[in-house]
């Protein structure tokens, strides 16, 4: 992995560009604006930004979102910060509502979005009009609040069907789900008002991303929280195709670093890109279940995990994916600080508070 210049801080110790922007989020107050802030990954970035000393405005319509999700961080950053914190509920397909939530923001770091391939297939309509009619409503607000940046979820979806690895920005194929459409849209529309308006954003290409409070429940799951859940009731994982379908898992730490890094960017050549966020590692699936039965083996020693059990492909499933992160590297100074193992063994310490029975 490439690493920054200019790296070592007054003391001669490095100082990594990360440990630079909470610096100076400590010294400044900057209101942010976080859509989807209910949300797995909305709600850590709420997390974050509260502890450094932030006032953030958050909107949701819970869609997918949970209450619980901003209770967790409420009593996590205590009353004092929670002060902070402004809750809109509402919806981003609502071009009013979004006017009302970019007032007097600084930075907007948007996440809201139907974040499932598989439901994009089934609901591709609702899917273009949140992932796209929602984006664009956010991208004019924005613009007509005078927002200095915008910050968005953008996706490895975007590669769809192109082979080859590791993924590099300016390589896409075609899209394989309306999801993947949708996200794409979004980079085109944040290109073009960089071109028509000069509106500043970046686009964060989360590859497979995990950690506390993502949803174990409902049909479109996302495979680790999925797993971990079947794994603590001693169901078998089911893995769709032969396993060895590989994915660059990001631990949601991660993300949070590159949206702050992102939004406080100040080289011009760092705006209005799109970035891959990711780990820079590919696990394969069998891999995976590999190492989430040796973990909680760890925890849980006398936990009888069984046997996964192998069902068909999914559609829209690309086979594999690995991010070459360099560019986020180079341009933003990240550096990810949770390899699989580390942001697994976070995520499971989460999931097994919430499941005694099991710890
Ligand atoms: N989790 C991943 O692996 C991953 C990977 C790539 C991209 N992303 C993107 O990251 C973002 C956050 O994903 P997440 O994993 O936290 O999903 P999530 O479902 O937990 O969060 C999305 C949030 O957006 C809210 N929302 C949905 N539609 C809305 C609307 N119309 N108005 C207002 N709020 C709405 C939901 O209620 C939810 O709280 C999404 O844009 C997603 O597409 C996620």
């Amino acid at each position: 992995m490439e690493t920054v210049s200019n790296d070592a801080g007054a003391d001669g110790l490095p100082e990594s560009a990360y440990q630079r922007a909470r610096e100076r989020l400590e010294l400044h107050r900057y209101h942010w604006l976080i859509t989807g802030v209910a949300g797995f990954i909305g709600s850590h970035l709420l997390e974050a930004l509260l502890e450094l000393g932030q006032q953030v405005t958050g909107m949701d319509n819970f869609l997918t979102g949970h209450a619980h999700n901003l209770e967790q961080v409420r009593d996590g950053v205590g009353p004092q910060a929670w002060q902070r914190f402004r809750f809109l509920q509402a919806d981003i397909r609502d071009a009013p509502a979004c006017q009302e939530a970019c007032a007097q923001v600084d930075f907007v770091l948007h996440q809201a979005a139907l974040g499932s391939v598989q439901r994009s297939i089934e609901q591709p309509s609702l899917c273009n009009e949140i992932n796209v009619g929602g984006f664009l409503n956010m991208l004019v607000a924005a613009r007509e609040a005078g927002v200095r940046r915008l910050v968005y979820a953008a996706s490895s979806a975007t590669y769809g069907d192109h082979a080859a690895l590791p993924k590099v920005e300016h390589v896409i194929g075609n899209p394989l789900s309306p999801y993947a459409v949708s996200k794409y849209a979004d980079e085109l529309y944040a290109g073009v008002c960089a071109r028509c308006y000069g509106q500043q954003s970046i686009g964060l290409r989360y590859f497979n991303v995990y950690g506390p409070r993502q949803d174990p429940a409902g049909a479109y799951a996302a495979v680790i929280p999925q797993w971990i859940a079947a794994m603590l009731a001693c169901r078998p994982a089911l893995i769709n195709g032969d396993g060895e379908t590989s994915r660059d898992f990001c631990y949601v730490g991660n993300v949070v670093q590159a949206n702050l890094l992102a939004a406080l960017a100040e080289r011009p050549e760092a705006v209005n890109q799109v970035y891959n966020v990711a780990a820079n590692a590919r696990t394969s699936l069998n891999e995976l279940h590999a190492l989430l039965v040796e973990l909680i083996a760890e925890r849980c020693p006398d936990l009888q995990v069984p046997a996964p059990r192998h069902q068909a492909f999914r559609a829209g499933d690309v086979r594999h994916s690995h991010a070459d992160i360099a560019k986020a590297a180079r341009l933003l100074g990240y550096r990810p600080t949770h390899d699989l193992r580390r942001g697994l063994r976070q995520a499971l310490r989460w999931y097994l508070l919430r499941q005694p029975a099991a710890a």
